[in-house]
């Protein structure tokens, strides 16, 4: 489908307050404003958030234009200023020729090599979690957020840390990423200087955190040569073959370690909370990936081992194409733009949604339900999208580099735990609640299951 028009008219005002513009009914309504706005008004609308302008596109060949097509056009402006004021100037949060030397420098550290290496360490955690309590409800949500982040600590440092340190660490970033995710998630936020007890916690964990970080990257300085273990070992050694194999600066180190954690720790965490919540209402999806983790004698040789294991691969897409993690994509007009044809002014906001696109009747049939074979080629139930309708990880140059990292940590994570468990939930109506990420609006619960226990019960029953 062609979408064009006039290159003079901006795409239609949707009128809100007067002085605030939709600004309380996105607050209020959170993701379910978006899509009420696209239901109502379809592809292409502009609103206001307060004097800001904000423009709305939700077709799959705007996703392209404004992401792969013009990315000079549309880059990483204001909405990623609360970032880079605790971040720096990491692979998330910068721009322009900073931005494209690091990406060089990074891209090969998530490529098969990079992945193999942290490989073990992905695996070691996974099992190590993949025993939880049998029986009881547990906070999932809470269960995805401490593996997801000693996952990221274990990849990052090895074995560099005590357990003491460990624990102290893994405290720390909770603290930090927690003000970061709150100050994304706000609208108006008091500056940092203001003497409030999180702010006050927030220095304390980042001083922490950064410390530790410098005195095992300082460690490692001592002992360059030998061959990369973990993360750390893979960024101090990256070089930039353009720009005469420059190393990064310790400095430098620290803002990507940040970003990474950042960018990779809620995503993943909240992934794995909306893919266990469906497997809970659908035993027999479980049992096809328990079948296809049997036929594969639950062997992981390499990165690539993924490709091996379809149905499970096809039942973590069909997760994040229903709830995708960044599941609004949010960019600032550099200068006067068009996207399908409607003119975009200079300094305003584009944002397009993976979320909205990847639950269009247009592309997807049933869009709601829940159906892993309509990513499995070959099944009666395959469904071939229009190319940019599936975006989670999104894309053009600044899609997720660390897409394949994710995948790991979610796959080998199922795989360790399908060889004994099961799972099922109370829980059905369960909303998406979001501002930067896609949460949900109660904590996720689950109830674990012994599988040979429950194989063990029925026989006894029999037999009596
Ligand atoms: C299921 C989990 C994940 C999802 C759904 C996800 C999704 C995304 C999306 C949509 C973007 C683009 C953001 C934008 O353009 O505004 C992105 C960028 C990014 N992601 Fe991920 N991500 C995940 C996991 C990870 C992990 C595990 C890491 C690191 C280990 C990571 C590191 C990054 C970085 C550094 C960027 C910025 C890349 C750049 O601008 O060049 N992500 N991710």
């Amino acid at each position: 489908m062609k979408l064009t028009t006039s290159p003079i008219i901006e795409p239609p005002l949707i009128k809100g307050n007067f002085f605030l513009g939709h600004l309380i009914d996105a607050k209020k309504e959170g993701v379910y404003f978006y899509t009420r706005m696209s239901k109502d008004h379809g592809d292409a609308l502009r609103i206001k958030f307060g004097h800001q302008t904000v423009y709305l596109f939700f077709n799959p060949e705007h996703n392209k234009e404004v992401l792969v097509d013009k990315p000079d056009q549309f880059i990483k402006g204001a909405q990623y200023e609360p970032l880079r004021l605790l971040l720096g100037n990491g692979l998330l949060t910068s721009t322009g020729q900073n931005w494209s030397k690091q990406r060089r420098m990074l891209s090969p550290l998530f490529g098969k090599e990079g992945m193999d290496i942290l490989l073990t360490h992905i695996d070691r955690i996974s099992e190590k979690y993949s025993t939880p309590k049998i029986n009881e409800e547990i906070n999932w949500t809470k269960y995805m957020f401490e593996y997801t982040l000693e996952v990221a600590f274990a990849s990052f440092f090895g074995a560099s840390s005590s357990p003491d340190q460990k624990e102290e660490l893994l405290k720390a970033s909770s603290a930090c990423i927690r003000l970061i995710s709150k100050r994304m998630s706000n609208v108006i936020n008091p500056p940092m200087y203001f003497p409030l007890k999180e702010h006050r916690q927030f220095r304390k964990s980042f001083l922490y955190l950064k410390n530790t970080v410098e005195e095992i990257y300082n460690s490692r300085l001592k002992i360059s040569d030998s061959p990369a273990n973990d993360m750390l070992d893979l960024l101090m050694k990256a070089q930039d073959t353009e720009g005469g194999n420059k190393k990064l600066t310790r400095d430098e180190v620290w803002d990507q370690i940040l970003s990474f954690l950042i960018a990779g720790h809620e995503t993943t965490a909240l992934t794995m909370s909306w893919f266990f919540y469906l497997l809970a209402q659908n035993p027999e999806i479980q049992e096809k990936i328990a079948e296809e983790c049997v036929k594969n004698n639950f062997q992981f040789e390499n990165s690539l081992a993924l490709s091996q294991y379809t149905y499970l691969m096809a039942t973590i897409n069909e997760t994040m194409r229903l709830y995708p993690s960044g599941w609004i994509l949010a960019r600032s007009a550099a200068e006067e733009a068009t996207v399908g044809g409607f003119r975009v002014k200079k300094g305003s906001t584009v944002a397009v949604s993976p979320l909205i696109t990847q639950r269009d009747p247009r592309w997807w049939s049933n869009p709601d339900e829940f159906i892993p074979e309509r990513f499995l080629e070959g099944h009666a139930l395959f469904h071939q999208a229009p190319k940019n309708a599936f975006i989670p990880f999104s894309i053009g140059r600044r899609n997720c580099i660390g897409s394949r990292f994710a995948l790991l940590e979610i796959a080998m994570f199922a795989i360790h735990f399908f060889k004994n468990n099961r799972v099922s939930t109370t829980q059905t109506n369960v909303k998406m609640k979001g501002f930067v990420t896609l949460k949900s609006d109660k904590h996720i619960q689950i109830k674990v299951s012994n599988k040979n226990l429950q194989a063990n019960q029925f026989c006894n029953s029999l037999q009596r």
